[in-house]
């Protein structure tokens, strides 16, 4: 049920293309295909400037400088854990936390700075942009909810609570997804970048269309799929039923749960108690000890005393089922955009990638670049991936610096 074959992932693409085609010509399309109204940076920008990141468990603030030589220096950087409030409480109160940090922040980073701040925004959810810093957020994903945000301007609702808060001299003057920032991180660096990847707890990912415009796939919303009974039980059980299909087979939030249902379903086995999370199906998959004994310490945390050496085996298979899927799936996704841009492969690309899967998954990348090498054959060589970390928060700062230039 698990497996993907190499027809099955070049299926994928097809398909992929159909929706991407689709997606760009406005027609009905299971990705969104954004134009995020930017293009890559030059490589020349300067300045000093402050890069958000808003998206998964913690929100992220960055002082950074650009040399205009491709080079960045991190002046300063704070993160601060985001509660399960502000995710789905009242949005304002999201946005008003929100600029109470970047208020601490600049508080503490004075460094003789009295002129204003300059704010790249990275907002890690589908966003219908019209200008640079506009952007009208569609649907929330990755389990937040927070009232009143959907359908309205989140670059707007920033600077009222920053207004708010007494922060006159600091704007947002730019908006992207995580995907466009980690892209435009790598290529104010690298000129041969040109596709973003997500694989963390959502996943997508964002490339340059011709003519150089940035365009947000959305590709988490990816549905033509062949899903298992496991993965319609995840997805029952979301707090969004029916949506983010692809990102539900392949992302963190999502991998443990899938993995769970599966060593629950096997003969003669019971319910496991608590939270399984991804990271925990990583060190299983990659627990090389005396008779898997680190399985066995974490299953007792789990409230199993006894779990015996076979179960353990079969639980290892069993998450790592999971997770080689989610792998293959992941490369046919990265190996559709790169043949969207260069069908034959003959120019170089780097995939600048960040995310806790690709980054921490004991194996993942490994498998990915499998993946991509039974699709592309010796052709692979043109493809770089390249973990690009905590480029979220960096690359929102050189969004901002390209909007001043
Ligand atoms: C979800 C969001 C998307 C984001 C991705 C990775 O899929 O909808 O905008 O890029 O997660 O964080």
């Amino acid at each position: 049920m698990f497996s993907v074959s190499l027809g099955e992932m070049k299926e994928f693409m097809r398909n992929f293309h159909s929706e991407m085609r689709k997606g760009l010509a406005g027609e009905k399309s299971s990705l969104r295909m954004l134009s995020e109204y930017v293009k890559k940076p030059r490589g020349t920008e300067s300045g000093i400037f402050l890069g958000l990141d808003l998206g998964g468990t913690n929100f992220r603030i960055l002082l950074l400088e650009l040399t205009g030589k491709r080079k960045t220096r991190i002046l300063s950087s704070s993160k601060f854990l985001l509660h399960k409030k502000h995710m789905t409480g009242a949005g304002t109160a999201l946005f008003d936390f929100l600029a109470a940090c970047i208020k601490s922040f600049t508080d503490k980073y004075k460094a003789g700075i009295d002129r204003k701040y300059r704010i790249g925004f990275t907002f890690s959810f589908p966003v219908k942009k019209r200008a640079l810093a506009r952007g009208i957020l569609i649907r929330w994903t990755k389990g937040f909810r927070a009232r009143g945000v959907e359908g309205k301007d989140v670059v707007l609702l920033l600077n009222e609570s920053l207004k708010r808060k007494g922060l006159r001299c600091a704007e947002v003057v730019a908006l992207a997804n995580d995907t466009v920032s980690t892209l435009l991180a790598r290529s104010y660096e690298d000129p041969d970048c040109d596709i973003g990847v997500i694989l963390g707890t959502g996943t997508n990912a964002c490339y340059c269309e011709r003519a150089g415009e940035i365009i947000n796939i959305e590709w988490g919303r990816f549905s033509k799929l062949r899903g298992t009974p496991y993965d319609k039980a995840v997805d029952r059980l979301s707090i969004n039923p029916g949506e983010q299909l692809l990102e539900k087979m392949v992302s963190g939030m999502y991998l443990g749960r899938i993995a769970r249902l599966v060593a629950e379903d096997l003969p003669g086995k019971g319910k496991l108690p608590g939270e399984f999370k991804s990271e925990y199906m990583s060190l299983i998959e990659s627990d090389s000890s005396k008779n898997m004994q680190k399985t066995k310490n974490l299953l007792k945390k789990f409230g199993m005393p006894d779990p015996s050496y076979s179960d353990r085996k079969l639980l290892k298979k069993a998450c790592s089922m999971v997770s080689t899927r989610a792998a293959r799936l992941g490369a046919a996704a990265i190996a559709s955009v790169i043949t969207r841009m260069d069908a034959r492969l003959l120019k170089k690309h780097t995939v600048a990638i960040d995310g806790s899967v690709y980054e921490k998954h004991s194996g993942f990348s490994r498998k990915i670049k499998q993946a991509l090498k039974e699709i592309f054959g010796k052709n692979t060589k043109n493809i770089r991936l390249v973990l690009t970390k905590d480029a979220s928060a960096k690359g929102a700062a050189i969004l901002a610096a390209t909007a001043a230039s």
